[in-house]
């Protein structure tokens, strides 16, 4: 999950990194009162997950409260490269000396951390990499040790700090390192970090991903991170079930056991959709192991409530998983949905008990289920039903 950019600048301040006082506001209303609040100049900046807001016009000076409730006019509302701002932070504003950039993140590659740094911050890091590529310092972090003291300071040194500017900074790179492992991130970067006309040293825009895989055991507490205005409804309520669903834009409902599994769905059922007016599969759902009546009636549940959704594929490979308790699942689900089943549902069951599973099926004998002795033959009926 990426944070807007008020949510790092919290996170950075619970790790004592040194930043300046933000507000949100959600109206220009609100920015007047919380440039009023701050006091002195501010600055308006755009809450996106995008880089580059200043340069579209996201980012503004404000001398005077009624400035900032011009500039949050202007700024909310806001297309910048596709995502409609809705909330701006009013931030005190800063005399910037120079600009630095520096950052860490996880490098899948190499098995390992990366910390990107450089004197020459400001522009954008891609720029950076492309214009001045030795500007640009790339130091591996063993994730064992991580950047202490020392570290900061090698990082500092590469990245082209001077032996008084260095361990300014360096005490900083802890505190963000300290932020990148104490939150599970992904990415930390702060671009740019300043010095002030003071001599201080603060970050002045920051970019954090959490990782979700993180985030689920070890901190509950990033759920009121998420965006759920941002989300799809459908895959909130999914994701409310535990369930691993993926919008998309087609017409073919489709549920099945394992990622790989469901992928293949997808690609038979869009291939068989070309012979039936085109129709495509709505959602990718994969209810894994063990899929009981809860889960196959929360699946379909979230399915069945896709508007767009004119049939459903279930395509169920008998691993682990008995059939038997699959098609149980399946007659118990539409019993639990009862007049909210309304599609036709194609069910294809393969595997581990395969025979006992379909005369579970055709004995419940409900009119909506149709049985599908191979996964193309279901693909192919599920599609024909969806164009039909
Ligand atoms: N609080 C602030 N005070 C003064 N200048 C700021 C402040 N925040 C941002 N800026 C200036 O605006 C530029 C762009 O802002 P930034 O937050 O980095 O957004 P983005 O990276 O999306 O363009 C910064 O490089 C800095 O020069
Ligand atoms: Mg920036």
């Amino acid at each position: 999950m990426d944070l807007y950019e008020y949510q790092a600048r919290d996170l950075f301040e619970k790790y004592e990194v040194p930043v300046l006082a933000g507000i949100i506001a959600d109206t220009p209303e609100e920015a007047k009162a919380a440039a009023e609040k701050l006091g002195g100049v501010v600055v308006v900046k755009a809450q996106v997950k995008v880089g580059g807001r200043g340069k579209a016009g996201g980012v503004k000076v404000a001398k005077t409260p009624d400035d900032a409730y011009e500039a949050a006019k202007a700024i909310l509302g806001l297309d910048i490269k596709g995502h409609v701002v809705k909330r701006v932070m009013v931030a005190a504003g800063a005399q910037i000396e120079k600009e630095f950039y520096f950052s860490v993140l996880l490098d899948r590659s190499n098995r390992s951390y990366l910390s990107l740094c450089s004197v020459e911050g400001g522009m954008e890091i891609e720029e950076l990499a492309v214009e001045r590529p030795d500007a640009l310092a790339k130091i591996e972090v063993d994730p064992l040790t991580g950047i202490d003291a020392a570290k900061a300071l090698e990082i500092a040194k590469a990245g082209g700090f001077d032996d008084e500017l260095a361990p300014k900074v360096a005490d900083v790179f802890v505190k963000l390192y300290n932020v990148y492992t104490g939150e599970g991130a992904t990415l930390v970067e702060v671009n740019p970090l300043i010095q002030d006309a003071s001599g201080n040293i603060l970050a002045l825009d920051g970019k954090v991903s959490l990782d979700d895989n993180a985030s689920e055991v070890r901190h509950p507490e990033h759920e009121e991170l998420e965006d759920k205005d941002a989300a799809d409804p459908l895959e909130a309520k999914a994701k409310a079930s535990g369930l691993n669903y993926v919008k998309l834009d087609g017409q073919v409902g489709i549920i099945g056991n394992g990622a790989g599994l469901v992928m293949s769905t997808l690609d038979v059922v869009a291939y068989a959709g070309e012979n039936h007016g085109g129709v495509k599969p709505a959602n990718f759902l994969d209810i894994g192991g063990g899929a009981s009546a809860t889960v196959m009636a929360a699946g379909l549940d979230v399915i069945l409530g896709d508007e767009q959704v004119k049939s459903v594929f279930v395509n169920v490979f008998g691993g682990i998983t008995s059939c038997v308790a699959v098609a149980e699942g399946i007659v118990k689900a539409l019993e639990i949905l009862g007049d909210a089943a309304t599609k036709p549902l194609v069910v294809r069951l393969d595997g581990n008990q395969v025979d006992e599973g379909r005369a579970i099926l055709a004995a419940a004998n409900n009119p909506l289920v149709t049985l599908a002795s191979s996964m193309d033959e279901g693909a192919d009926k599920a599609a024909e039903l969806a164009n039909a």
